[in-house]
């Protein structure tokens, strides 16, 4: 059975990600930074019916949380398929470039960026165990620079740290996946977008049944498949 790393599981979209790749066959590990809030999650899918799923406790912003996941998880899989960087934080309001809080952009490049570089770092050489190696990194179209030099776009220049935290993913995507290029690794940045989840106060204009389904084709993706690039449910944007 292909093993599945979630980062970020215990709610939202990380959950429902869980329980989709489940009910395809896979096994997940829901991470979780939060002990009880982890258990809590796994009990409520297998209530469900859906068992193959279990918790592992990493907060993606303390490397001996990370470490100790490793380890965890190593004793437990011999490869690991698929890692999904999906913990993230939307960071305190306002935001903006020329006033914004040191202090609040440090923490949400902390989780965002960081937090799924070191994740990534600490997990690779399971995953190179495994013969067809995904990772996804959940990003944002907040994330294109595209969008933010474009001054008709709606999204155009809002919510600074949050935006170049994931500017700084997708390119972490892009040097990783360069990186691999001539492996059967697969990396790529997929935005789920606007969806109803905590991160927005349940605003979204979307379901996370809807927001996941970009997740789950990247990370199930085939070795005919893209790496290095950048998408959202209906296809490829721009960075
Ligand atoms: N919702 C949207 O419209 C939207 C749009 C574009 C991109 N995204 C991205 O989608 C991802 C998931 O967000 P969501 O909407 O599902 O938000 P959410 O419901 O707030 O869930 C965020 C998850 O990340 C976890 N997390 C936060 N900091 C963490 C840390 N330091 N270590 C480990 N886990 C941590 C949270 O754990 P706790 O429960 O312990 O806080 C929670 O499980 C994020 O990367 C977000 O940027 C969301």
């Amino acid at each position: 059975m292909k093993t599945v790393l979630i980062t970020g599981a215990n709610k939202g979209i990380g959950f429902e990600t869980t329980k989709q790749l489940a009910q395809l066959g896979y096994y997940v590990y829901m991470g979780s930074r939060d002990k009880s809030r982890g258990i809590e999650a796994v009990e409520k899918l297998k209530m469900q019916g859906i068992n193959h799923v279990d918790y592992i406790e990493i907060d993606v912003t303390n490397t001996n949380s990370i470490k100790s996941a490793r380890q965890e998880l190593g004793n437990k899989i011999k490869a690991l398929d698929i890692l999904i960087n999906n913990a993230g934080i939307a960071g305190e309001q306002p935001q903006n470039a020329s006033s914004g809080k040191i202090d609040n952009l440090r923490k949400v490049f902390d989780t965002n960026f960081f937090g799924a570089v070191q994740a990534t770092q600490q997990f690779i050489d399971l995953l190179k165990k495994s013969n067809e190696p995904r990772i996804v990194n959940v990003s944002s179209e907040l994330g294109s620079l595209a969008v933010h030099s474009n001054t008709q776009n709606p999204n155009y220049a809002i919510y600074d740290a949050y935006s170049c935290s994931k500017a700084a993913l997708n390119a972490f995507t892009v040097m990783l996946a360069n990186e691999f290029k001539d492996t059967n690794f697969k990396i790529n940045s997929v935005t789920p977008g606007y969806t109803a989840t905590d991160l927005n106060q349940n605003k979204g204009t979307q379901s996370v049944e809807q927001g996941v389904k970009a997740i789950i084709k990247y990370a199930t993706v085939d070795n005919d498949g893209p790496t290095g690039r950048y998408f959202k449910e209906a296809g490829e944007i721009d960075w």
